[in-house]
């Protein structure tokens, strides 16, 4: 393999989340108007009930990957991989990245080993639908997409794996840092020279009365940074772009909740 040359153009980084806004508890003593935090955790899970249209624009804005022979990498703090339920993790067709700061060798392991278990599934599963197929037609399930995990043991680290391993052979899609707090925070302190978008899913109480929803973990940045200082909105076919599938400008309610999808790029 050759030496891998510096990329002239780094990876874009996408932060998938979904935020809720958490009104602040007073204004300031000056009367200036103190911008709403964002909600986006509570107590190691969502601070919302289950979002089947969140959740599934999530599993498929993340799993599309943009060329043939290309996976996606959906980058993750230790707390945000444990918050996924055990028999979907890692998440299927996906390179899962899980940063760590354990040095101890617990968390790898915990993480190959369900890597391992879910690969053997699929395997289980593949022989018994290939059983029951009368032709010899194979089914191409996954389009090429892997599932696979990795452990490192911090951001930068994280994308330096992928961009020697996966990017070298030329097998890496788009890269999405889907949390928790501590991880988007690092990735926003990434060198200003790496593009970085953000898709949020506005999450809200279709019901203002019933005020907000309690959380405990935050986006790092406020809505008026996100709004105003280095951020620019993008536009609904704009994100369509971004996510490869249309989005629709406006809320939609489901339930006890609606939501509506919003984008963000940095200012270089
Ligand atoms: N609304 C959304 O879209 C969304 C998305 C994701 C997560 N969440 C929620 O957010 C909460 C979890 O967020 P969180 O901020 O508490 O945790 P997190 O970011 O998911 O994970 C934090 C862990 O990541 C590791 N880590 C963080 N920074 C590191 C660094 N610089 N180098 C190496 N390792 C590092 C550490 O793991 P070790 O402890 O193993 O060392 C740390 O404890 C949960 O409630 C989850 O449901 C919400
Ligand atoms: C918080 O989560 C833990 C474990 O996930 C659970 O045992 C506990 O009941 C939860 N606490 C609240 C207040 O929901
Ligand atoms: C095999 O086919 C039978 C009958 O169509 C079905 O009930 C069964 O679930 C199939 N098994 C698998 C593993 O696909």
């Amino acid at each position: 393999m050759p030496p891998q040359q510096h990329l002239p153009n780094p990876l874009t980084l996408t932060l998938i989340v979904a935020t809720t806004p958490i009104p602040p508890l007073r204004t300031t003593t000056t009367g200036e108007k103190v911008p709403c935090r964002l909600g986006i955790g509570q107590n190691g899970t969502l601070p919302w009930p289950r979002i089947k249209a969140d959740m599934s624009f999530f599993a498929r804005v993340t799993s599309r990957a943009p060329r043939a022979g290309t996976t996606n990498a959906i980058v993750m703090g230790r707390k945000t991989y444990d918050s996924v339920p055990r028999k979907l993790r890692p998440l299927g067709k996906r390179i899962n990245v899980v940063v760590t700061r354990d040095v101890s060798g617990t968390v790898k392991e915990g993480v190959l080993r369900e890597l391992e278990a879910k690969r053997a599934a699929a395997a289980a599963a593949a022989t018994a639908a290939a059983a029951n197929t009368t032709t010899t037609t194979t089914t191409s399930g996954s389009g090429g997409q892997e599932t696979d995990a990795v452990v490192g043991s911090g951001l930068e680290e994280a994308l330096d794996m992928l961009e020697k391993g996966y990017a070298a052979e030329g097998k890496l899609g788009s890269v999405f840092v889907i949390g928790g707090a501590e991880i988007y925070a690092a990735a926003l302190r990434l060198g200003r020279e790496r593009p970085v978008r953000i898709v949020v899913t506005e999450v809200e109480k279709t019901r203002e009365e019933d005020g907000p929803f309690e959380c405990d973990t935050f986006f790092p940045v406020d809505e008026e940074l996100v709004m105003q200082k280095g951020w620019r909105k993008a536009g609904a076919k704009e994100v369509s772009e971004w996510v490869g599938e249309n989005v629709e400008e406006g809320w939609k309610e489901e339930g006890e909740v609606k939501i509506q999808m919003v984008g963000y790029e940095r200012l270089l």
